[in-house]
């Protein structure tokens, strides 16, 4: 596998690859990585010839100082586990390879729409953090395929729509979340659980999918059921975040008689903020 910490290098080997019609698969992580981002990357070797992984916690991204100096960061272990799925490159860039100038005199990509509520209403600025970081490397890549995960699944479909937008010639495929045995997502903020919440946090899954039974079975008082789902993750001794059952393709409040539905959540558990959805086809 190759290492690479230079824009200019990272450009060079696609440029080779591309002239030599290999496909390019892309996988961007924030790195301390995990099952889930071993299946983005099966995923991505399945639909292109080579796969880049990047390795870059994104400075812009984060509107909390304190969580971006605590984020995980685990660069051996992550190269090892890469080496042995095969990917090809790994970019893992410095913050001054990424902003040579301070991030708030970098152009920013801003997706309007429903990225502005839930996620975006909770965490301001994170959004455009992700879209611009995301921009920046399909440009230094052109991918021919990205893939990214369903658990940040407001990131996904940002992403989705920031393609068609900019008319970027690149396929962004979304995978399952991957979760453990117990139901909880996988997600690199779950190492902040100490012993007794990591024993809770699978409720936050459990009071998710009940809600989606009970849509299921044809409730339709969304918002009552929102309410009892946020009183039961209290009584667990969950912080309230958010949790709203609303309609995949604007992420507004679903109403009765809305079809293609998710339930999207945060909740604060101890240190970590967990996010989770499922959705509710039609
Ligand atoms: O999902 C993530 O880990 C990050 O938001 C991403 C897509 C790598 C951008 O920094």
């Amino acid at each position: 596998m190759q290492i690479m910490s230079k824009i200019d290098d990272l450009r060079h080997q696609c440029k080779q690859w591309q002239s030599n019609n290999k496909s390019i698969g892309l996988v961007m992580t924030m790195g301390n990585l995990h099952a889930g981002h071993m299946e983005l990357i099966k995923a991505a070797g399945k639909h292109a010839d080579q796969v880049i992984v990047t390795n870059f916690v994104n400075p812009m991204q984060f509107d909390r100082e304190e969580d971006l100096r605590a984020y995980p960061r685990t660069m051996e272990q992550d190269t090892l586990l890469l080496e042995k799925a095969k990917v090809a490159l790994l970019f893992a860039p410095t913050v001054e390879e990424i902003y040579p100038s301070e991030i708030e005199q970098v152009s920013q990509v801003q997706v309007p729409g429903f990225v502005d509520r839930l996620e975006g209403q909770a965490r301001p600025g994170h959004f455009v953090g992700v879209a611009t970081v995301v921009t920046k490397v399909f440009n230094m890549v052109q991918p021919d395929v990205a893939v990214f995960g369903e658990k940040d699944i407001q990131q996904l479909l940002m992403i989705q729509k920031m393609v068609r937008d900019l008319n970027m010639p690149i396929d962004v495929i979304g995978l399952p979340t991957v979760r453990e045995s117990d139901g909880l997502a996988m997600s690199s903020r779950n190492n902040y659980l100490n012993d007794e919440e990591r024993s809770i946090a699978p409720k936050f899954h459990q009071v998710l999918s009940k809600i989606v039974k009970r849509v299921e079975a044809g409730e339709t008082d969304y918002r009552a059921l929102e309410n009892e789902a946020i009183e039961e993750l209290l009584g667990y001794g969950f912080g309230k975040d958010y949790i709203e059952i609303c309609r995949i393709h604007d992420f507004e409040p679903a109403q009765a008689g809305d079809k293609n539905l998710v339930v999207v959540a945060a909740a604060w558990l101890g240190k970590a903020r967990l996010i989770d959805n499922i959705k509710i086809p039609a």
